[in-house]
């Protein structure tokens, strides 16, 4: 197998022949105006949602939680207790990534059983439900329906995280699979971005204008409404899941915008062909063939890895974090925003680099570079208290983690579960990390502020451990993926541990079985 081969200098998975004809006409490929288009229509109204809705309630923090004390005094007569209204904030916060939870898990049932396509227009209709009741519980309900619209929301962004990678990594051809995932996350950032500073007490960021803040959500699902429908269903799954080949090839056809998209359709429907053959495989299988259950234990670790580097922690609390470090409030805010500023600027340089270094590399380079830059930020937090100079050392480092953090770790794992998986096993696969991502990120924004009271200066270090970790496990672990069919990367983990053809099982004793692929 000539594409796994091991070369001198290389690691064993990244190495690739250039020269093998597969390789030669993937590189033909380029961006067409129908794939634009389609990657617009996804990433509008599913990664933009899921990173304006993450960032969304973040500046108007106080603002909100004053309507939230006024709903409960005109309900209760008296004035709310602190206790309560941090109570209260924290479960508006939370059950948005309670939802994401949820709906992670189940978008992969959903594009299994009803299609990438169809699963995002009906996920549409969820994000106007609980849009229209954040804006309602304003002037109508209080904040138990701002408390249910979080918990919609998060559900439809769940969705959205586990269906857009997947409807971009599979309408791109294999050489530009990695640009169109990373676009996901620039969209995310964007969104992020783009809630901060509407958040602004100067912009949308006050008591009587936040509804239109939250409102806003409101508009990318419209431009999505409007533009899904014309945008085709995936080659993969219309041929794999539905067994249409006409189909599959009229969208292939749309996509490359040419007529000569045989090559490609016959990659897909030997995958199919394959497949017929195959029992349909399901969550427990992930766990119990060899084969898959690898793939699975990297693409939790790659999802940890991104949530467990601590970026939330600084996502969500950075103001708090740039004002320990010795900044006013308004430019602990101005801080805020550069983050982000740098956050979009960084993953639009990495969908330029991914195709061209590769998921592997980028990834590697990435945790590494956090890992740097939060000995930095210990350094700069320890240092503030004899030197006022070593806040900058602290600001510094937390700019630069976030370049670290976009070259690698915030794009990678979402597209990269998908890659490793054929078509049968991938939607379970998706639904098992992106519920892994969720919870872990659930994890990390509430035990962040009780790791900040019990560390203080040393909040960082739980973060720098684990980023030694998952460097460590990525170095040996993950393969390469880039330039690569999905044949060719299911391949390697077959290969490596079964004879070609055959997988190996756990039977109910908990012994390995040997048995031949049906
Ligand atoms: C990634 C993470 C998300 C985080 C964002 C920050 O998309 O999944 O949780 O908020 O990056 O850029």
């Amino acid at each position: 197998e000539p594409l796994l081969r091991d070369r001198p200098g290389n690691h064993r998975f990244g190495s690739i022949d250039p020269d093998s004809a597969h390789v030669q006409n993937m590189t033909r490929k380029n961006f067409t105006k129908s794939l634009l288009f389609s990657i617009f229509a996804c990433v509008i109204g599913s990664s933009y949602q899921f990173g304006f809705n993450t960032g969304v309630l973040n500046a108007p923090q106080k603002v909100i939680e004053k309507f939230i004390n006024e709903t409960y005094t005109n309900q209760t007569g008296h004035e709310i207790q602190e206790s309560t209204l941090t109570l209260l904030w924290s479960i508006t916060v939370s059950i948005y990534c309670i939802g994401g939870m949820i709906g992670g898990f189940a978008a992969g049932y959903l594009c299994n059983g009803f299609g990438r396509k169809r699963t995002m227009l009906a996920n549409i209709l969820l994000n106007i439900v609980a849009g229209v009741m954040a804006v309602l519980s304003k002037y109508f309900g209080g904040y138990e329906l701002l408390i249910a619209g979080r918990f919609m929301m998060g559900i439809n962004c769940g969705i959205s995280t586990g269906v857009a990678p997947l409807y971009l990594s599979e309408i791109a051809p294999t050489n530009l699979r990695g640009t169109s995932g990373t676009i996901n996350q620039f969209a995310i950032v964007v969104g992020i971005l783009v809630a901060q500073v509407l958040g602004l007490k100067q912009i949308l960021g006050t008591s009587d204008l936040w509804p239109y803040l939250v409102g806003t959500t409101l508009i990318p699902s419209v431009i999505q409404l409007l533009c899904l429908p014309c945008c085709p269903e995936t080659p993969q799954y219309l041929m794999v899941a539905k067994g249409d080949r006409a189909a599959a090839e009229k969208a292939l056809i749309y996509l490359r915008q040419t007529h000569n998209v045989q090559e490609e359709l016959d990659v897909i429907e030997e995958e199919y062909e394959k497949l017929k053959s195959e029992t349909k495989l399901g969550i427990r299988d992930l766990f119990r063939v060899s084969s898959l259950r690898q793939p699975l234990l990297i693409s939790v670790m790659m999802m940890l890895s991104q949530q467990l580097s601590g970026i939330n922690a600084v996502v969500y609390y950075s103001t708090s974090i740039f004002e320990r470090a010795g900044l006013s409030i308004e430019n602990a805010q101005y801080a805020t925003l550069g983050t982000s500023v740098v956050n979009v600027v960084m993953t639009f340089v990495s969908a330029v680099l991914i195709d061209h270094l590769g998921r592997r590399t980028l990834h590697l380079h990435g945790l590494g570079g956090m890992l740097i830059c939060t000995c930095i930020i210990s350094v700069g937090l320890l240092w503030q208290n004899q030197w006022p100079w070593a806040s900058y050392i602290c600001i510094a480092g937390i700019m630069l983690y976030f370049v670290a953090f976009a070259i690698g770790p915030g794009s990678i794992p979402w597209f990269y579960v998908a890659e490793l998986f054929s078509q049968s096993p991938r939607a379970p696969a998706v639904a098992v990390a992106v519920l892994v991502n969720w919870f872990a990120n659930f994890l990390v924004g509430f035990g962040f502020p009780v790791i900040q009271k019990t560390l203080e200066n040393y909040a960082f270090v739980p973060f720098l451990i684990l980023l030694g970790l998952f460097w460590t496990y990525t170095y040996i672990k993950a393969p390469e993926t880039k330039n690569r069919s999905i044949e060719e990367i299911t391949a390697i983990f077959r290969d490596k541990d079964d004879l070609p053809g055959y997988s190996r099982l756990t039977n109910n004793k908990g012994n390995d079985e040997i048995v031949k692929n049906v």
